[in-house]
């Protein structure tokens, strides 16, 4: 067996013939930027998240970073007002942060879900927080509700970084992006709904928010060549935006068949030396973009399941704090994050695994020592 951690050859085949059809239609049209693709994908999107306004953007971390400097220009928050993010999660989440005039203020996560620890959070807080970013990583939902909770007593604004949970639902149905103030999401051709290259989204229900981001986006224009603010390029173009309204159609049918996969994993692997997540209990509450398991002997782990035919891939080896790029943040700890980082590797999991690869998958883990 030869089985990859993720085959994006299979997945866009499977969209054949009509992802052809969609992008030949968008060449013929001769319009590629902020047309007609666009605004119909913005609209179904903002519809299956739940909310009045979604905001197209050239990729999430964009979509991060504009909802930033929107909230920056309406509130005025000063340069270096600090934004809360957790210790464990994709860089971009904190780049964001930098690259919107503002501070990164990483917070330890939770051992139970490695998502951001409420309790953690409130002790973070000062007079100069002014956000939090809580990230639905690995595509499980956050505690939204005990977020927000703190968040309103603090006057904090909530923003999901939703970029790897599309679709998830909370046990009142409502998605990934409609929970907090604003949400950010990318469409990287890796996530549960890829573009085929770069784009990202911005949700929200806050008009004002919408309507800056949307300003800012488009190089800070209220109309063409008038510039009311400073802003950025960054725009989901006509070719990934027809890309994606298919996608989206698949989307549910897609999460259904990785929570499936997922059941499977938390039924057949039994190794005690390869700890499932959330305390081996299934979570319906994630769409599983990332099945991570966890072993003292990771790299040893990864280094098996190669020599068996298994791609794996680490997220995250190095912490944000611990890059290079954050090196005023080098000497910080965040002891559940650091655990993660050394003992996490993710396995495959995506809608066109055939039965044949799950079985394989779990029995080469079970037979896995130390
Ligand atoms: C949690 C998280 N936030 C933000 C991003 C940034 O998205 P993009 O790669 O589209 O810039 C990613 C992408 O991988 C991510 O996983």
């Amino acid at each position: 067996m030869n089985i990859k951690y993720l085959d994006l050859t299979k997945i866009t085949q499977s969209f054949e013939p009509e992802l052809s059809h969609r992008i030949q239609s968008v060449i013929r049209s001769g319009w590629f930027l902020l047309g007609e693709e666009t605004r119909v994908f913005e609209k179904s999107f903002a519809n299956y998240c739940g909310v009045r306004h979604c905001i197209g953007t050239g990729n999430g971390l964009d979509a991060l970073k504009i909802i930033l400097m929107a909230y920056k220009q309406i509130y005025q928050w000063r340069d270096n007002d600090e934004v809360i993010v957790p210790a464990h999660t994709f860089i971009a989440s904190a780049e964001s942060i930098v690259q919107s005039g503002l501070r990164p203020v990483f917070c330890d996560i939770s051992p139970d879900d490695y998502l951001l620890n409420a309790k953690n959070l409130e002790l973070l807080i000062t007079p100069n927080t002014r956000a939090v970013i809580c990230v639905h990583l690995y595509g499980k939902l956050c505690d939204v509700d005990a977020i927000i909770d703190i968040a309103r007593r603090h006057h904090l604004k909530v923003i999901e970084d939703a970029a790897q949970a599309h679709g998830a639902k909370n046990v009142s149905g409502q998605r990934a992006g409609s929970m907090g103030d604003a949400a950010a999401f990318s469409f990287y051709p890796a996530k549960n709904i890829g573009a085929l290259g770069d784009a990202g989204a911005i949700v929200t229900n806050d008009e004002e928010l919408a309507l800056t981001a949307r300003q800012i986006g488009n190089y800070g224009q209220s109309k063409k060549y008038y510039h009311l603010r400073q802003g950025v390029n960054s725009r989901m173009d006509e070719i990934q935006a027809a890309v994606l309204s298919l996608k989206l159609d698949r989307l549910d049918k897609d999460n259904r068949t990785r929570q499936q996969i997922a059941v499977y994993y938390f039924e057949g692997i039994n190794n005690p030396h390869v700890m499932l997540p959330y305390k081996g209990v299934f979570t319906s509450d994630s769409v599983y973009h990332v099945f991570p398991v966890f072993c003292e002997q990771r790299d040893l782990l990864q280094c098996y399941l190669a020599d068996a035919g298994i791609e794996t891939i680490i997220h995250y080896p190095v912490l944000p704090n611990k890059q290079e790029a954050f090196k005023a943040y080098n000497q910080q700890h965040f002891p559940v994050a650091e655990k993660i980082s050394v003992q996490e590797l993710s396995i495959p999991l995506h809608p066109q695994l055939n039965n044949a690869e799950i079985q394989y998958i779990v029995n080469t883990i079970n037979q896995f020592k130390c």
